[in-house]
């Protein structure tokens, strides 16, 4: 089922999610939920709290829409290492009509459980680093506009609430 996905300002995205103890068929039922919400929409990634359910759950895939699928379901995600630097563009299904250039780590080892329970680590570089590490701040309540300068970020909340306004208006 397709879900609705909750945009900033939204307090719930804010909000910290709680790690999945066992993965029960409602588990199961969000990820299904959030892979057809993340291709519907469609994005390279989509958090658990993004459609409301404050649970360490992520999707991704960075894959060709013609290739085969390469959906990661990655259940209580930690990166347990990271190295260089990287500053390229991003966007968010909850910011929509935004994107900017955030500072983020190159590389990123990422642990995680998959839907069967066992433990998966992931090396990942370029886009699906990138991914990973803006899913993954969803889960702390850290949007990628956050990661933004004071001033960029104050010019940020401008532009987006004239947005706003006129998308109303219309
Ligand atoms: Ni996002």
């Amino acid at each position: 089922m397709i879900r609705n996905i909750l945009k900033y300002p939204d307090p719930e995205l804010k909000k910290k999610s709680a790690p999945v103890t066992v993965i029960t068929d409602k588990v199961r039922e969000l990820v299904r939920d959030m892979a057809e919400t993340m291709y519907a929409a469609p994005g390279v990634g989509l958090a658990a709290p993004q459609i409301g359910v404050l649970q360490r759950v992520v999707v991704i895939d960075i894959s060709a829409k013609d290739e085969e699928s390469g959906l990661i379901v990655a259940i209580n995600p930690q990166i347990i290492h990271t190295e260089g630097e990287s500053y390229e563009e991003e966007g968010c299904l909850s910011v929509p009509r935004y994107a900017a250039n955030v500072r983020r780590h190159a590389r990123v080892v990422v642990k995680f459980l998959n839907l069967e329970g066992e433990e998966e680590t992931c090396n990942a570089d370029d886009l699906l680093a990138i991914a990973f590490q803006h899913e993954l701040d969803h889960l702390d309540g850290v949007l990628f506009v956050d990661h933004l300068s004071p001033l960029k970020r104050e010019f940020f909340k401008k532009k987006y609430r004239r947005m706003a306004d006129e998308s109303q208006e219309a």
